[in-house]
């Protein structure tokens, strides 16, 4: 577990970044371009560790996929296309290879196991493998599949209507995924509005997902064809330099082709809550909505975070955590129990490791308080193996009057391998 020490003191920001793909529509233009007929060329593609595990799973279910400088090309051959692997699949560190996959292997009839790396091990799963079942897939596992190792045979599909207990894009995914091999049509009903890549995707593909209101409803038999996917800037990995850019001196940061799907946008809104000197530029696009933002250094004031913009922003919360470190005043963030099943348990996580740097931060039920502004100081801290977890600790490290030692940074290699290269080709 490689450690990294970073003196980023006094460090000033500026210029422009274009950040790596987005991951969640990498993972899935692999899946539609996998289930699809014919070649389906993707641009902007994560070469990541999550999505390379995806691209992985379906190489041993007999999917051809080149992987070329500048492009993806996945040669698809329908549902039918997928073969029995030999091996196991290993979904390494990545839920949304587990539970989309879980939710594609449903319906095809053959045997499969997933596993995945010690993290994966602990993800709740028994909220994909539960409706899974009720619609007629076989599946075993650890703890009655509630955990990693987990084995599944698939086929004879009935259509569902699912209520989610949970706001989660990866199990209404899971469920689409069956739902489009079901005899049937299957409702979704999600308690707040959640990512709807899967959605568009299946458009784009050539299928047909319709909305009303929180509910989602998706026909069985459809199929796909090959499609060009231009893979939008991850606007998750965007969120590192925008906070850096808010909360640094004198910056002026630059973020070009960013995803700016309004299901992934809740950053934008509490930057734009707190004070922040944001402006945007949405630009004409064909697939999902892209734009560019430039933000500046800005006075910040406290905010309270809560209800349905947690889907919109889960995963930025570990880094709006550090802004609120800058905010006057106290930040609530409530009703983000989700937190606690990610790479790690991201409140104790995130509370944990900004203490130990000196912020004024305490763990609630459902999320944390932080009072700001705080001076943060030097120390020693750790991702925990979560790649969110050590980006905000290195975006921490130019907030610190001193040294930063940051264990197992290559957590980060997850979602944005050249991370550290961005950030210091910003430092004039
Ligand atoms: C994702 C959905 C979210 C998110 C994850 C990616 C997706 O997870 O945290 O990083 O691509 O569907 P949940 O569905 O568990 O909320």
């Amino acid at each position: 577990m490689n450690g990294k020490t970073i003196l980023y003191k006094d460090k000033q920001i500026n210029g422009t970044i274009r950040v790596p793909g987005d991951k969640s529509i990498s993972h899935r233009s692999i899946m539609f371009g996998a289930l699809a007929e014919g070649t389906t060329t993707i641009r902007g593609f994560l070469k990541g560790e999550d999505c390379l595990s995806t691209i992985d799973c379906f190489r041993k279910m007999g999917i051809e996929i080149d992987e070329n400088e500048d492009t993806i090309v996945v040669h698809g051959k329908g549902w039918n296309g997928l073969k029995e692997p030999s091996a196991i699949l290993d979904v390494g560190n990545s839920g949304t290879t587990t539970r989309l996959l879980l939710g594609i292997l449903a319906g095809r009839p053959f045997h499969s196991v997933l596993i995945g790396d010690e993290s994966i091990g602990k993800r709740p799963m028994k909220r994909v493998t539960n409706p899974l079942r009720e619609m007629g897939a076989k599946i075993d596992g650890r703890e009655d599949a509630q955990f990693t190792p987990i084995s599944i045979r698939g086929g004879n599909l009935q259509a569902f209507n699912y209520t989610m207990p949970h706001a989660s894009a990866q199990v209404k995914s899971a469920v689409i995924f069956a739902g489009l091999q079901a005899e049937g049509t299957t409702t979704i009903v999600e308690p707040e509005r959640t990512r709807d890549h899967t959605e568009q995707m299946i458009k784009q593909f050539g299928g047909e997902a319709s909305r009303d209101g929180n509910v989602i409803t998706v026909r069985g038999g459809q199929t796909f064809t090959g499609q060009e996917v231009n893979v939008p800037g991850d606007i998750s990995s965007a969120a590192f330099f925008l906070v850096a850019g808010a909360i640094t001196k004198n910056s002026v940061i630059k973020l070009d082709h960013v995803g700016l799907n309004p299901t992934r946008t809740g950053i934008i809104d509490v930057l734009q809550k707190m004070g922040a000197d944001l402006s945007i530029d949405h630009k004409l696009s064909t697939g999902e909505p892209v734009g560019s933002m430039v933000i500046r250094h800005s006075q910040l004031n406290a905010t309270e975070i809560g209800g349905e913009v947690i889907p919109r922003l889960i995963d930025e919360i570990p880094i709006i955590a550090l802004l609120a470190t800058q905010a006057h005043g106290t930040t609530v963030i409530k009703d983000a129990e989700e937190l606690k099943v990610k790479e790690t348990n991201r409140i104790d996580a995130v509370v944990g490791e900004l203490k130990k740097l000196g912020a004024s931060i305490e763990a609630t039920s459902d999320g944390m308080i932080i009072n700001g502004p705080t001076q943060l100081h030097g120390g020693h801290v750790d991702s925990r193996g979560d790649h969110r977890i050590g980006m905000m600790l290195a975006v921490a490290g130019l907030l610190a009057n001193d040294e930063v030692t940051i264990d197992d940074v290559e957590a980060i290699n997850v979602s944005y391998p050249n991370f550290f290269d961005d950030l210091e080709s910003i430092f004039v």
